[in-house]
């Protein structure tokens, strides 16, 4: 398995995705020149803290490895808070402290029917997880969203996999989209496929809850909230299926649903 390593990477490129739309909410795809590692699994992730966080913002954010090719480090998010915000003024040739591959990785297995079902920001992993797949053909994907389409990174993944998208309107459109993922997940359960999940709680919690119902090996990435990355500040617990306590920066973020609380 890949040590994790810290580094300084400079920013290679800031690309906005969407339509400008006032700071808060922006979508941006950040890519920092290549580290020295390069065995990573997707569902993994760094620590990244820009120099211009400075004194004020203290911790490094975590975000999900969306991408790596020979020259550059691709990472994906969303602006929310004081450290994203301050992330959608980085600038070719800012430094940014690196951290990582963190944690584990989704289960990769060439030959199963693989459902990947992501939500929102959930997509991002999946994008090298297509890319990475030996056998694409095996790999169908699943994508909810509230914004539009090309506010993700999801164009380099109907290249290769079936693919599936659904924009989340209105209330009606989720319920719609959650059945579609209960259906898929039991086609893929009647395969012994896997499925793996990657969104907001609530949406965890639903294919947990369907994966129960149905009998559907499945694999959730948890984001709870993180300062370290590396285990040592517990601010990232969460609660085995018997009730033992886990960082789910170094044992997850990607769990057996059957094995985790969420
Ligand atoms: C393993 C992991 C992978 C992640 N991958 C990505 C990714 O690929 N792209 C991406 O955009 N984001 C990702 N996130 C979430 C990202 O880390 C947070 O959005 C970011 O830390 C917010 O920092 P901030 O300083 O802008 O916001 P803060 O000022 O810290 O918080 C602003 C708001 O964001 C909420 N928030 C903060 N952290 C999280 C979190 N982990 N989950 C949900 N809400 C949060 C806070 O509750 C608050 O409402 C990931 C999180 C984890 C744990
Ligand atoms: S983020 Fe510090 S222990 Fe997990």
């Amino acid at each position: 398995m890949q040590q994790s390593a810290y580094c300084r990477l400079n920013v290679r490129e800031l690309t906005p995705y969407g339509e400008a739309n006032g700071a808060q909410g922006r979508f941006f795809a950040l890519r920092l020149e290549r580290p020295a590692w390069t065995g990573w699994n997707p569902g993994q992730f760094l620590m990244l803290r820009p120099a211009s966080f400075g004194l004020e913002i203290p911790w490094a954010r975590p975000f999900g490895i969306c991408d790596m090719t020979e020259n550059c480090l691709t990472c994906f998010f969303q602006v929310l808070g004081r450290g994203t915000q301050r992330m959608a003024r980085l600038k070719p040739g800012d430094e940014v402290s690196v951290w990582g591959p963190l944690g584990k990785g989704f289960a990769l297995e060439p030959d199963t029917p693989t459902l990947l079902l992501a939500g929102g920001m959930g997509i991002v992993p999946f994008v090298g997880y297509v890319k990475n797949h030996p056998k694409p053909e095996n790999v169908t994907v699943l994508f909810g969203h509230r914004e539009p389409l090309n506010c993700y990174p999801a164009d380099s993944i109907g290249e290769r996999a079936q693919w599936e998208s659904a924009q989340e309107r209105a209330p009606e459109d989720r319920d719609r989209f959650l059945s579609r993922v209960r259906e898929r997940m039991g086609e893929c359960a009647g395969k012994n496929g896997l499925a793996l999940a990657c969104g907001p709680l609530p949406f965890l919690q639903t294919v947990r809850r369907f994966s129960q119902e149905i009998g559907a090996r499945a694999q959730l990435s948890l984001e709870n909230r993180m300062a370290c990355g590396v285990g040592a500040c517990l601010g990232c617990v969460a609660q085995r299926a018997g009730g033992a306590s886990v960082c789910a920066c170094r044992e997850g973020p990607v769990f057996w649903a059957d094995q985790i609380v969420v």
